[in-house]
């Protein structure tokens, strides 16, 4: 079944027996978030929730159920992009990488069914009122306090909208980026726009503002999956996120004109807030906000949007997340990240072999990585291409392994790193940009890195003893015990 829209998938759910109804009232202020905290800290993630019955910050009932945890385990975030097996993403983008040209002309005539599969993934414009603007908020009908928007910790800001598409355009080169960005809601009719000094939205915006221009801008909530998570992909500013969202679904993303700007929005979404930003107004504050971290991270200054518009489905689903003492279901979300983007860092760095961030580590602080030692010093040179690109530059600790070392098994990765390493010898330590949410590094997004080569140290690199090895039985033995396995009654 094609996952169209948020409501295709909330059934699909369904139907896998992934989702908990919640008919309880239940209070966006913090009550939601307790709940789903409680279950995604269940093993494996949790079921999706759906609450049916929210209850608003005045006490009265949402005329909008509140969908929660949707992408939050490993078998929702794989039938969200319409695999079993998220590594299997990764396997069709390495094919369509592999552009060597085959021999032959029958050879070459087989490359062209990859090549036409790609065109066909551009998002298409739908004429007609799409879904997204069955109903249609203008000027004084706008009330944001109506949208069932969650107050997620005690000493959060404010009320926040975390699940989002946050949709600009470079003014320059009219290329669409689609970032998730959580937007704290100010008042009835804005929100303050938490895109941070690293991501593509921001750049945008000091376009804008370099031209002295209003920023047209639109946060859609609930769509088909693939768009939903297309949004937190840290894709180059070069692709448009629903054209990777058209590629991961096999089939183009249909979008829609904003009624109010000059944007387009997913014709399929559940809400979508239309607005400006005038880079000429002051900065508004932004937080505290219960961050990913599993820390408050402090207020700060960003952009005010004014909403000019909200438009909705009929019947929508306010779609949310919430951030906090990991594991969380951002986590799932930074999973499936991670394995797809496996093939794209390859091509920049091919003696990588695969490489793993942990839940604790929240995507910047810890990233393993094995690689296929060739040279002395060849880890130093894969520390080195990863800090330089794009947002693996922000990583805090990166580990570089061995190939034969298992980097999603987190438990082998630290066994055999503390093992290999002599400190002094194997830590180095750089400096860089780190991320906004790191509340140590000594200035804010600038800071030190440390890189551990926990690999074989070879002779050539100064290291004269013998290197063990690890223990493991012999073959013959193993074989015999297996064969006597199921009669000594141990499971
Ligand atoms: C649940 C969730 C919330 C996020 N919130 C923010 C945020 O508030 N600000 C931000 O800059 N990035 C946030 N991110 C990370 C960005 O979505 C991610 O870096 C993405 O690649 C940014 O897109 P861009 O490369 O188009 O800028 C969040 C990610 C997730 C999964």
């Amino acid at each position: 079944m094609s996952l169209d829209s948020l409501n295709d998938f909330i059934t699909a759910l369904d139907a896998a027996g992934e989702l908990r109804r919640i008919t309880a009232p239940v209070r966006v202020h913090l009550e939601i978030t307790e709940i789903a905290d409680r279950v995604s800290k269940q093993p494996g993630g949790g079921p999706a929730l759906l609450f049916e019955h929210p209850v608003l910050r005045d006490g009265s009932r949402s005329a909008y159920p509140v969908a929660i945890n949707l992408f939050g385990s490993m078998r929702r975030m794989a039938l969200a992009l319409g695999v079993t097996d998220l590594d299997a993403i990764g396997w069709r983008i390495t094919e369509l990488l592999d552009l060597k040209v085959p021999e032959g002309f029958l050879g070459k005539l087989s490359l062209l069914p990859r090549l036409l599969e790609v065109a066909k993934f551009p998002p298409r414009i739908k004429s007609g009122t799409p879904p997204c603007q069955e109903v249609v908020w203008r000027g004084d009908e706008i009330d944001l306090d109506r949208i069932p928007v969650l107050t997620c910790w005690p000493e959060d800001g404010g009320p926040y909208i975390t699940l989002t598409m946050v949709i600009s355009k470079d003014p320059v080169r009219g290329i669409r980026n689609i970032g998730m960005y959580r937007v704290q809601q100010l008042d009835k009719r804005s929100v303050a726009m938490h895109w941070q000094r690293h991501k593509t939205g921001a750049e945008h915006m000091r376009q804008m503002a370099e031209r002295g221009e209003k920023m047209p801008v639109c946060i859609a909530i609930g769509a088909d999956p693939a768009s939903m998570y297309s949004a937190s992909a840290p894709l180059p500013p070069n692709i448009d996120e629903f054209l990777f969202a058209g590629f991961l679904r096999r089939d183009p993303v249909k979008l829609a004109k904003a009624v109010t700007c000059d944007l387009e929005v997913p014709a399929d979404a559940d809400f979508v807030i239309e607005g400006y930003i005038d880079p000429a107004e002051s900065l508004v504050t932004e937080g505290p906000f219960g961050d990913h971290t599993g820390f408050y991270s402090e207020a700060d200054l960003y952009p005010k949007v004014h909403v000019t518009a909200v438009t909705m489905r009929r019947n929508p689903v306010y779609a949310t997340t919430i951030v906090g003492r990991p594991p969380m279901e951002d986590f799932y979300l930074g999973h499936a990240t991670e394995r797809i983007f496996l093939p794209l860092l390859k091509l920049t760095t091919p003696e990588i072999v695969d490489y793993h961030m942990p839940a604790e580590g929240g995507f910047h602080n810890l990233v393993f990585v094995s690689i296929d030692k060739k040279y002395p010093g060849h880890a130093d040179k894969v520390m080195h291409a990863l800090w330089g690109q794009g947002l693996m530059s922000l990583a805090k600790v990166l580990v570089v392994v061995d190939k034969d070392v298992d980097v999603r098994n987190v438990t082998e990765a630290w066994w055999i790193t503390l093992n290999n390493i002599d400190p002094e010898r194997d830590v180095r330590f750089t400096m860089g940009p780190v991320d906004v949410l790191d509340h140590a590094s000594r200035a804010f997004t600038y800071g030190s890195k440390m890189g551990i080569d926990a690999t074989r140290k070879w002779p050539e690199e100064g290291f004269t003893r013998a290197w063990p090895r690890v223990i493991g039985m012999d073959e013959t033995t193993r074989a015999r015990i297996d064969a006597l396995w199921p009669s000594l009654g141990l499971g």
